[in-house]
């Protein structure tokens, strides 16, 4: 059985020869010396990584390398992998990996279900797509209409934009709980060819509840017909009753499991709208690539391996070298989502502060990440990167072939990539201080370079930051697969709801400021 090593990393041996490393070369620039980008570079798949622009050489590479082998990094990966209970605060696996097993390959414990889930889903998305489910008048169904918030939310979205932004059926988003986005939802559907996806793990997240109820309310206003709800209505969870008590019949009812955490979930029926916009064989693409990124990171020796290293980078630069944000720029306008993906990603597995024995941790945990679709960002943001005060690192993504025939647009965007790249690192290559003062350098960037934007690809990608995140999470201690700080939020939403409303105060956590706050709001509400 897999417990994580309780010794905090910054009693490791490794982790003292790290911060000696980190005094020595703090402020030395990164010599672009050739050789450098063979040492660090590396493919996998239809995916290519330079991180020859990271302030890394061969002492620290080998430093970070014992870390990885003092954490038990590797037996945790192998732990992971045969469904060990690496959610030690939920005592159960995490078995996101599952999903992408080719039929016959994946853990004997869920690999029936799996199969069984991903051919019920796969066939009815098909039946979608060709018109063979129809809906309560007999017509094919023109949109689909996905509810879900988060992990059932941002890594479907991210990869119909990326892939097909133009299906047919068009695909649209419901995700937040601001009636202007569920207004915006509907505006101009027809109920009798939309079809409603609600996607939530748990069935009880606030903003998909009511959402659903709201869209179940518009068709049954318009359709005056509630028995018509199950041609137009689907769910995708892990809690079965919730989702007939909403009225699904079974068959409109797909499974994902307690050990899928919902920001690793696209892969399962989650993904049912990618499946819709991709069909089968896309998404059968998506899930290879993913497992190509898997068979990658469950067999290469650590010097090797990708998301391996991408992680003990992240330690050396948050922890060492003191960067406390993380941009992911996208040189892509299709992939203008990862970064929103990425956050979740990366602030919900790893932004905490407890390990897994319930002690505090010693050191930072996951950066802040943000970022944005470029060039935009250079004529707004970059101006802070290049001669702001903050450390931060960067990821630079971008396709080598284009999704259009603009050829000129295109060399522009990776010329633009690269010269970026060049300037983060290397600061004033005329020698000096440029107009207007310095440009600093010395920014650890990874360059992130895909063939072509394909579901194979783009599978390879995701799943590689699924496992980054998991890595980072077993050096710092913590459990990446769970969420319990958004908890307290939610607790207290609901009183101050009902006062918002015509309740009655009633004792509750609401503070002085924040009922001070519902006071002056529910006055002008009420001078309308
Ligand atoms: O509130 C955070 C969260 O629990 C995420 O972890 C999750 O992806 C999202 O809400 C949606 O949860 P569910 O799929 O259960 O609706």
């Amino acid at each position: 059985m897999w417990t994580s090593r309780n010794r905090p990393p910054e009693e490791l041996a490794s982790w003292h020869r790290l911060a000696a490393l980190a005094e020595q070369r703090a402020g030395q620039p990164i010599e672009p010396e050739q050789g450098r980008f063979e040492t660090y570079s590396a493919r996998v798949g239809r995916m290519f990584i330079d991180y020859s622009k990271q302030r890394i050489d061969a002492a620290v590479m080998a430093a970070l390398i014992d870390l990885a082998e003092e954490c038990g990094l590797d037996d945790a990966i192998q732990a992971m992998f045969v469904g060990e209970h690496v959610n030690t605060t939920e005592d159960r696996p995490a078995l996101h990996t599952a999903l992408r097993a080719p039929d016959g390959e994946g853990p004997k414990a869920v690999a029936g279900l799996v199969e069984a889930e991903r051919n019920r889903f796969l066939t009815f998305a098909e039946d979608v797509r060709s018109g063979r489910w129809r809906g309560h008048t007999g017509e094919a169904i023109s949109t689909v209409v996905h509810i879900g918030i988060g992990g059932s939310h941002l890594g479907p979205e991210l990869v119909c934009q990326a892939l097909r932004p133009d299906s047919d059926p068009e695909i649209r988003f419901l995700a937040n709980i601001d009636g202007d986005a569920a207004t915006r939802a509907l505006t101009g559907l027809d109920p009798a060819t939309t079809l409603f996806i609600v996607a939530s793990k748990s069935f009880a997240t606030l903003e998909t509840r009511t959402n659903a109820a709201t869209a179940r309310s518009w068709f049954v206003e318009r359709t005056c017909d509630p028995h018509a709800v199950a041609r137009h209505f689907v769910a995708v969870t892990a809690n079965d009753e919730a989702a007939q008590a909403f009225g699904m019949p079974p068959a409109n009812r797909f499974a994902t499991w307690d050990w899928v955490g919902g920001r690793y979930s696209l892969w399962s029926a989650v993904g049912l709208p990618i499946a819709i916009a991709l069909g089968r064989s896309g998404f059968d693409d998506l899930l290879a690539g993913a497992y190509l990124a898997d068979r990658h990171f469950r067999t290469t020796p650590t010097a090797r391996n990708l998301p391996v290293l991408l992680a003990l980078l992240q330690v050396w630069n948050s922890n060492f070298l003191g960067a406390a944000t993380h941009a992911l720029l996208a040189y892509d306008r299709r992939l203008r989502l990862l970064p929103d993906y990425l956050q979740q990603l990366e602030m919900e597995s790893n932004g905490k502060s407890t390990r897994h024995d319930g002690t505090r941790v010693a050191m930072h945990t996951a950066p802040v990440v943000w970022g944005g679709e470029e060039t935009n960002g250079q004529h707004a943001f970059h101006q802070l990167l290049h001669q702001g005060t903050r450390a931060f690192t960067a990821d630079l993504i971008a396709t080598i072939r284009p999704g259009h025939d603009l050829e000129e647009h295109h060399r522009w965007l990776l010329a633009n990539c690269f010269a970026q790249g060049q300037a983060l690192l290397a600061a004033d290559t005329t020698g000096g201080e440029t107009q207007g003062g310095h440009v600093r350098g010395k920014h650890p960037v990874t360059t992130v370079l895909l063939d072509a934007l394909t579901p194979r690809a783009l599978g390879t990608l995701l799943a590689l930051f699924e496992h980054r995140a998991f890595c980072t999470g077993v050096i710092w201690g913590i459990n990446p697969f769970d969420q319990p700080g958004v908890e307290l939020g939610k607790a207290l939403a609901g009183p101050i709801q009902d006062q918002l409303g015509d309740s009655q105060p009633t004792e509750s956590a609401i503070d002085f400021p924040t009922a001070a706050l519902l006071a002056h709001t529910k006055k002008v509400a009420s001078a309308r």
